[in-house]
């Protein structure tokens, strides 16, 4: 399917995907949400191929959320056009959630209603220091509904209250305080740090990279009770497998493990490496 509304470059085993309608602020309509649909569903059918996707928005926002031009036209649905059409905004978010790859965030400007929904859906999101967050529904009289499931497993229930009845934009800075970014740096700073991200993942085990994200859904609800079957059969489970053998028979060794993907040659490449082989070794002790 092409796309009119999102460009996809592949760099071997990461993909970048950006929301290209820079002139509506990369704001989503009927189109850009089924594109991002059909985009999830094929890159989880490529996953082992593909090893991270950064998400970034052209032009000078990330994305300013659902277009409102487009949502206008809901005002003449019935309730239950609305609810097909929600609907359809709720599988992209799911289905982007459920990635079975590393989504980066790389946010400059603002994220706001649905952008701010995109951020939640992350799994890793930098910001640049002048971004604004915000999840603006209430001042346009509707409510962050589609995205609230993935905002509060984000910023929990007490950031949720004040925002979401506020609706009041918010700086990088607090985004971090609440968990909707991990890293805000300086504009010039933010492919850097998008790279070295991308650099952590690619020295990891792919597969272990991804039973950690599916282990991150499944456990974050339950009890501990029932989570310690789950998470005693997930290690077990990468321990006997070729990657998680491989891994500590690398370390016993001292040599990289052959999945060690780290093939550019820029300067903090190293310093990465450096410190994600002591995380290595510090994951492996923590087992
Ligand atoms: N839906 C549709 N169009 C949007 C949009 C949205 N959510 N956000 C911005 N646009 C359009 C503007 O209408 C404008 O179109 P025009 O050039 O035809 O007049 C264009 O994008 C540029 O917007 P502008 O406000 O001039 O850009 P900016 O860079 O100064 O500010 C934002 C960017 C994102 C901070 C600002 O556009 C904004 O606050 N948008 C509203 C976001 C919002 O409330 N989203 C929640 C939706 S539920």
């Amino acid at each position: 399917m092409p796309y009119q509304f999102l460009t996809v470059a592949r760099d071997g085993p990461v993909e970048y995907l950006t929301l290209n309608r820079p002139e509506a602020r990369n704001a989503f309509n009927d189109e850009a949400i089924s594109e991002l649909t059909d985009w999830a569903a094929r890159a989880g059918d490529h996953r082992g191929e593909l090893r991270a996707v950064v998400l970034s928005g052209a032009g000078k926002v990330f994305c300013a959320g659902a277009d409102v031009t487009w949502m206008s036209k809901t005002i003449h649905y019935s309730e239950e056009e609305n609810l097909r059409d929600a609907t359809a905004m709720s599988q992209m978010f799911a289905a982007l959630d459920r990635l079975p790859v590393p989504l980066i965030g790389r946010i400059q400007g603002a994220a706001l209603g649905g952008g701010a929904g995109l951020a939640a859906v992350c799994d890793i999101v930098v910001a640049e220091e002048h971004a604004i967050f915000g999840f603006t529904e209430t001042k346009l009289g509707i409510i962050p509904a589609v995205i609230s499931p993935f905002a509060i497993a984000k910023i929990g229930r007490s950031a949720a209250r004040e925002l979401f009845l506020t609706g009041s934009r918010f700086s990088a800075a607090r985004a971090k305080e609440i968990g909707l970014v991990h890293a805000v740096v300086p504009i010039d700073s933010l492919d850097r740090l998008v790279g070295e991200y991308v650099r952590a993942i690619l020295t990891s085990g792919a597969d272990a990279v991804a039973a950690a994200k599916a282990l991150i859904a499944t456990i974050w609800d339950l009890s501990i009770d029932a989570a310690m079957p789950i998470t005693a059969r997930a290690i077990a489970t990468r321990r006997v497998s070729p990657e998680g053998q491989e891994g500590l028979r690398a370390f016993l060794e001292k040599r990289l493990p052959k999945w060690f993907d780290d093939t550019t040659s820029t300067k903090d490449t190293k310093d990465t490496k450096d410190r994600t082989d002591k995380n290595a070794t510090n994951d492996k002790k923590g087992g």
